[in-house]
């Protein structure tokens, strides 16, 4: 048994993972994106499988392919009504959710039934949006024994912003994410762990794939402590 724990941590505990962009619609033909590739969240997905772990994969938009393995549950999604819809229903089933999606923050007020068309003469368009809900933080707070993982993506003042969604989502762990380099679309991060009431640490670059092996491993040792 002991080997066993060893090799594979992660064994029993179910984690829900979010990854990729949400795609808020204009009109039937046409929405609003991001440039989230969806690597990281699928490979915390692999990495989390191989270490055990059920894994539920709620993904939007994303640029490389999904994993096939029988340990983990596909989940797609559209725009972030969708994806808040999913994971709140998979929630109280999960032991862990760690949120590396690219949720749109806006969608557009009044999407058009039909497509929208040029006019003669007219030159401009104007589109009004208003706010998504906030995902993680709607779940991190209908908690009950969840560890709640959140990200970060920051081009300025990375611990400042990171700490502030810390205090204000309700997670347990922000990834902090630099990504004025080449996080998006990279295979490269170079992140900075923070947790409530504790130093934030600041880890070395590495492959996303083991970012995904170092933060499961974390994960893992938080879920063998008992209920908080
Ligand atoms: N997030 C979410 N729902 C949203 C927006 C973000 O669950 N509507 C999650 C992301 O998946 C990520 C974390 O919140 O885990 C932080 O996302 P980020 O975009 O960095 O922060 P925001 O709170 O959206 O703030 P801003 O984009 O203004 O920096
Ligand atoms: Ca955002």
């Amino acid at each position: 048994w002991v080997d066993q724990h060893f090799d594979r941590p992660l064994l029993g505990k179910k984690i829900m993972i979010t990854a990729g962009g949400t795609k808020e619609a204009i009109d039937p033909v046409r929405y609003i994106g991001n440039h989230s590739s969806g690597k990281m969240g699928l490979a915390l997905a692999k990495r989390a499988a191989q270490m055990g772990a059920q894994v539920a994969l709620v993904y939007g938009n994303i640029s490389v392919p999904v994993p096939k393995n029988s340990q983990i549950s596909l989940y797609p999604v559209g725009d972030a009504a969708e994806m808040l819809a999913q994971v709140e229903s998979l929630f109280p089933d999960s032991d862990a959710l760690i949120m590396a999606a690219a949720v749109g923050d806006w969608r557009v007020k009044e999407k058009a039934d039909h497509k929208l068309k040029k006019q003669p003469g007219v030159d401009e368009l104007t589109l009004h949006f208003v706010k998504n809900p906030d995902i993680l933080k709607t779940v991190a707070a209908q908690k009950d024994r969840q560890v709640v993982i959140g990200f970060a993506a920051e081009t300025n003042d990375l611990l400042a912003n990171a700490e502030r969604k810390l205090r204000e989502k309700g997670a347990d762990f922000i990834v902090a994410n630099d990504v004025s380099g080449d996080a998006f679309g990279g295979d490269y991060d170079q992140v900075t762990i923070l947790e409530k009431e504790q130093d934030p640490v600041t880890w070395p670059r590495m492959t996303k794939d083991q970012v995904a092996k170092k933060l499961l491993t974390l994960l893992a040792n938080r879920l063998e402590k008992p209920v908080r």
